[in-house]
This record gives structure tokens, C-alpha cells and sequence, in this order.
């Protein structure tokens, strides 16, 4: 097994590949990707097997950016016809004598034409489970903490069959964060912070740290999708912006807007849990703004948009969070830095610092 397969956004593969090759590099793990432009999946081909084997398991996945998840393959590409397009899933997965894995999913690149293949991923999941329980590769039961079968279709009758470890992969179907949208927020950007703190804060921590009461501060907060999801949280918010608020937001009462602007405000307290941003601007401007609210101690936790620039996205973005990471730690802050290209995002990435010394 030399091949990983990466799945990413379409129209991310060049960063999704850059990212994969800079880090396995790091760990002593050399190879080359085979890619195609928009097709929202990436193949990391490792000159050695044993090293990619290692690093596959202790690289931890959650601090890739641009790669949503991953997988060892099992075999080359699979033709699979129409007329029977189990055996061949179950042939490759016998000859790399596999066994014990937990679940199937069957699953498709994120694209126009992959999502077509949506219905066929549906129908061959409880045919293709069976025949696999019956070879004696899955439990008989599905079972999470066993290893995760992947049959990646990239047409009707070509896929990858693959094997990923459910304590260092994405638990989501495709690796995508499937979220309703909110018929009352006054954006669809609310989902970027529905999502972001999904990902970011474990479940069991959301009592403590978004939580009723809080403040927060909203930059470039216009119409208001990221209010509406603090305010949902029963927080009272500072929303920066020119433009206008909703006028349900408003009435909450939970909400204070100032026409300001967001590079310039300075919190008159030092109560605010939260600041989040979203303001449209260069990704270095915004960084450099957010380490002066943590450096200030305007804040103990920062959820924040980096838009990216048209070229060399990943060099861009590892680049300023380098240049971030280092004002923090010359100031003293101790920190934990995440960052992701969630799936809400579109040209951007999202960011979350936390100061974990508690200030008040
Ligand atoms: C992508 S929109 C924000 C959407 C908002 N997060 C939502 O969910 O509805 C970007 C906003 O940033 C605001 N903005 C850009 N530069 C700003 C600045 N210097 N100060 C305050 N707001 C700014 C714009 O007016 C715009 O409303």
C-alpha cells in the first residue's frame, strides 16, 4: 500500500497536494501526486510503503487544512461493470487480506459530476456491506472503532477501494459537514460558524465555552449569519459593521451595533469570550489583527475567515499563521491554533485560536 487517497474541495487539488507532499516530507515520507484540476481528489503516491504506513498512522489527520479526508488504497483504480460491481471490491479487499473493519462507505467526489453518482452510492452500500460480512471483512455488526472501508466511486464503473482508522480520519460521509440551513439567519454565512464550531469545540465543552451570558464581538458583522449564531447561543454581541443588521437580531435585545471600523474598535472591557470574523480583507491585515486582540487579551477565543489569494493558497496561508504563531509566542500567549478549509468555506480558510490561560 503506497497510494493515499485525498479527498478536498473541487478546485483545491493543487493545495490539497502541496499540503500533503510538505508534510509527509517533514516526516521523512517522499512521493509525488497524480492529480486533475477539479476533480476534488488528489492521489499521494510514497516511494516506500513502510514509512507511508507510519506516517499514515501518527501524522494526526485533524491538522491538514485542505484535505477533508484520506485513505490507504487497497489496489489500483477497480473496473467495476454494471453487471457486478461488487466481486471486484471484494477480490481487492481479500488479496490485501483484510478483515475486521467496521463499516462501508461508499462514497464520490465532491463535484457536479460526482454528485450524480449519489443515488448508485446509496443502493450498492447494503448489497456491498452484506457480501462484505459474508467474505468476512466487515464485523457483523458496525462497529466505530474498528477500521473504515472506503469504495471511492469516481464514475458508474471505476473506483478506488480504500482502508482509513477511525481514532485519525474524518467520522463524515465524504468528508463533508452537512449542515440545514436556518430559515430564520440573515445569511448562509451562518454555516461557516455553525460548522466551525463544530468542528473546533469538543460537544462536551460547549457548556463551558459557548455558553449563555458571554460577550462576543462580531467583525464585519453585516447582516448578520455569525450573530445570529452567537445570539442563538444566548451571547450578547458587539456587531461591527457599515452595513445594517437584521431587524431580528435587533429586537433581541442581545445585540449592539456600532458603525465602525473593524481594524480600529477596541473593546472598552476585557469581557469578551469570544471575537469572530469574517471581514472581507487581505488575509494579512486580518491575521495581524486578530494576535493584537489575543496579544491584548481583548479575547479568550477567535474564530476568523483568512480569504485566500488566487495563487500558491497553501504557501499564502501557512505563511501568515507562521508570522501569527510567532507575535503569539514572543508575547507569551499560550495558545492552540486550528485552521480548516471547512466545507462551508469557499476561496477562504477558518481559524481558531484559543488562549488556554483563562483570563477572567
Ligand atoms: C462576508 S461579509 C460578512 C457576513 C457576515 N459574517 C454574515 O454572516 O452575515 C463581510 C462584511 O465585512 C464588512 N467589512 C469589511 N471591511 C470592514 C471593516 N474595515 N470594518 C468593518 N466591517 C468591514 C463588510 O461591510 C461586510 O458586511
Amino acid at each position: 500500500m503506497k497510494q493515499l487517497l485525498l479527498y478536498c474541495r473541487a478546485g483545491f487539488e493543487k493545495e490539497c497536494a502541496a499540503e500533503i507532499q510538505h508534510t509527509a516530507a517533514l516526516h521523512n515520507v517522499f512521493g509525488y501526486c497524480k492529480l486533475t484540476t477539479d476533480s476534488a481528489y488528489v492521489i499521494f503516491e510514497a516511494y516506500d510503503a513502510d514509512s507511508l504506513a507510519q506516517f499514515y498512522r501518527d501524522y494526526p489527520f485533524e491538522q491538514f487544512i485542505f484535505i477533508r479526508q484520506w485513505s490507504l488504497l487497497l489496489a489500483d483504480l477497480l473496473e467495476l461493470p454494471p453487471a457486478d460491481r461488487i466481486a471486484p471490491v471484494i477480490a481487492a479487499v481479500l488479496s490485501a487480506e483484510l478483515s475486521g473493519c467496521g463499516e462501508i462507505r461508499v462514497e464520490y467526489p465532491e463535484t457536479n459530476d460526482g454528485k450524480t453518482l449519489s443515488t448508485l452510492a446509496r443502493k450498492l452500500t447494503v448489497p456491498l456491506r452484506q457480501s462484505l460480512r459474508k467474505a468476512g471483512v466487515l464485523l457483523p455488526k458496525e462497529l466505530k472503532r474498528a477500521p473504515v472501508l472506503h469504495l471511492f466511486l469516481l464514475t458508474g464503473q471505476q473506483g478506488y477501494v480504500g482502508l482509513s482508522y477511525p481514532e485519525n480520519n474524518s467520522p463524515l460521509e465524504n468528508g463533508i459537514m452537512r449542515l440545514k440551513f436556518p430559515n430564520e439567519a440573515p445569511s448562509r454565512s451562518t454555516l461557516k460558524l455553525e460548522e466551525a464550531f463544530i468542528q473546533f469545540i469538543p460537544k462536551h465543552e460547549w457548556d463551558k465555552r459557548l455558553s449563555g451570558g458571554m460577550n462576543a464581538v462580531d467583525l464585519g458583522a453585516s447582516p448578520g449569519g455569525w450573530t445570529y449564531q452567537l445570539v442563538k447561543r444566548s451571547m450578547m454581541v458587539t456587531a461591527i459593521d457599515n452595513g445594517p443588521m437584521a431587524e431580528s437580531l435587533m429586537e433581541t435585545g442581545q445585540v449592539r451595533h456600532l458603525m465602525v471600523d473593524g481594524f480600529k474598535y477596541e473593546p472598552q472591557k476585557k469581557n469578551n469570550h469570544w471575537l469572530v470574523c469574517d471581514m472581507i480583507e487581505q488575509p494579512q491585515r486580518v491575521a495581524e489583527r486578530m494576535a493584537d486582540w489575543l496579544i491584548n487579551g481583548w479575547c479568550q477565543e477567535t474564530i476568523f475567515n483568512l480569504k485566500l489569494p488566487m495563487k500558491k493558497r497553501y504557501e499564502t496561508v501557512t505563511d501568515i499563521l507562521q508570522q501569527l504563531e510567532q507575535r503569539l509566542v514572543e508575547a507569551g500567549i499560550k495558545y492552540r491554533l486550528q485552521v480548516k478549509h471547512l466545507y462551508h468555506d469557499r476561496e477562504e480558510v477558518t481559524v481558531h485560536i484559543q488562549n488556554l490561560v483563562q483570563r477572567f
